[in-house]
């Protein structure tokens, strides 16, 4: 055990040097315990009728699918799903009624006005590393969009995070067989966190990096501006709560400029 600690040690010591963290990298490392383990993580039913009662007519886009979670209540809902992922593993997991898309977010392979909403939840912007790479993004899922279908953006805030730079290790599981240690390291200046769940079992110790580069709902409607795309609404949860400065989600509606 005290072997493990020391590894973990330099594990946490040694994040700010990540630097193969590519695309795929967050779902082929959380795609086998991605449901058990987050399945429950967001109102999923809520998401779902957030959408549904925004979406114009044709498709939606889930870009940053996974596993289906947010897809299937979707579908249930009657809507044609497409699901766009970097991961095989995660896209392996979804159920076949998704219209599966593996791609890169950052280089989205549709026509334009393709689609009648578009939903990106759950920090999954976050994983383009940089304001630039959102902002590409932003600018082609504009693209995507008919005109004025909306854009679901479901992101932190980076309110509480952005003025420390900090580290941290913690205990995120602990069952029978099985431990899961959790390190994460900000970098405020960055505007990055990056993470690692360190998951020991009997059959050895696997490695579950994720990375964020958080933009806050200002900076987040600059990068939008750039866009043909306007922030319409912004709530604190999918209820329908509302938006305050100074709490830790955001759940933002831009709608795709008219012609
Ligand atoms: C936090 S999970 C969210 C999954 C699902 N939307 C949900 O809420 O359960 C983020 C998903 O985005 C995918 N992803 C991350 N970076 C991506 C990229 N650059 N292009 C496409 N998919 C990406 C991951 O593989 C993962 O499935």
């Amino acid at each position: 055990m005290i072997e493990i600690v020391g590894h973990i040690k330099r594990l946490a010591v040694g994040f700010g040097t990540m630097t193969s963290f590519g695309p795929e990298t967050y779902g082929e490392s959380f795609a086998d315990v991605y449901d058990q383990w987050y399945g429950q993580i967001t109102d999923a039913e809520a998401t779902a009728d957030f959408l549904a009662n925004r979406h114009r007519s044709g498709p939606v886009l889930e870009v940053g699918v996974g596993t289906g979670r947010l897809a299937q209540p979707l579908i249930q809902r009657g809507m044609v799903v497409v699901g766009l992922d970097a991961s095989a593993s995660m896209l392996a997991q979804c159920p076949r009624s998704v219209h599966a898309v593996r791609a890169d977010m950052a280089a989205l392979p549709f026509a334009a006005s393709s689609f009648g909403s578009a939903l990106c939840a759950f920090n999954t912007l976050f994983n383009l590393p940089s304001a630039q790479s959102q902002q590409d993004f932003l600018n082609q899922i504009a693209h995507c969009l008919a005109p004025g279908a909306p854009l679901v953006i479901e992101t932190i805030t980076g309110h509480g995070l952005g003025s420390s730079n900090d580290s941290s290790l913690g205990v995120s599981r602990v069952e029978v067989d099985r431990l899961v240690l959790s390190a994460t390291t900000v970098d405020a200046d960055a505007q990055t966190i990056t993470g690692q769940h360190v998951d020991i079992t009997s059959c050895g110790i696997k490695m579950r990096p994720w990375f964020l580069r958080w933009t806050t709902p200002t900076q987040l409607d600059e990068l939008v501006d750039q866009t043909r795309l306007q922030l319409v609404e912004r709530y604190a949860t999918w209820a329908q709560d509302p938006f305050e400065a100074s709490g830790e989600l955001a759940i933002s509606v831009y709608e795709r400029l008219k012609d």
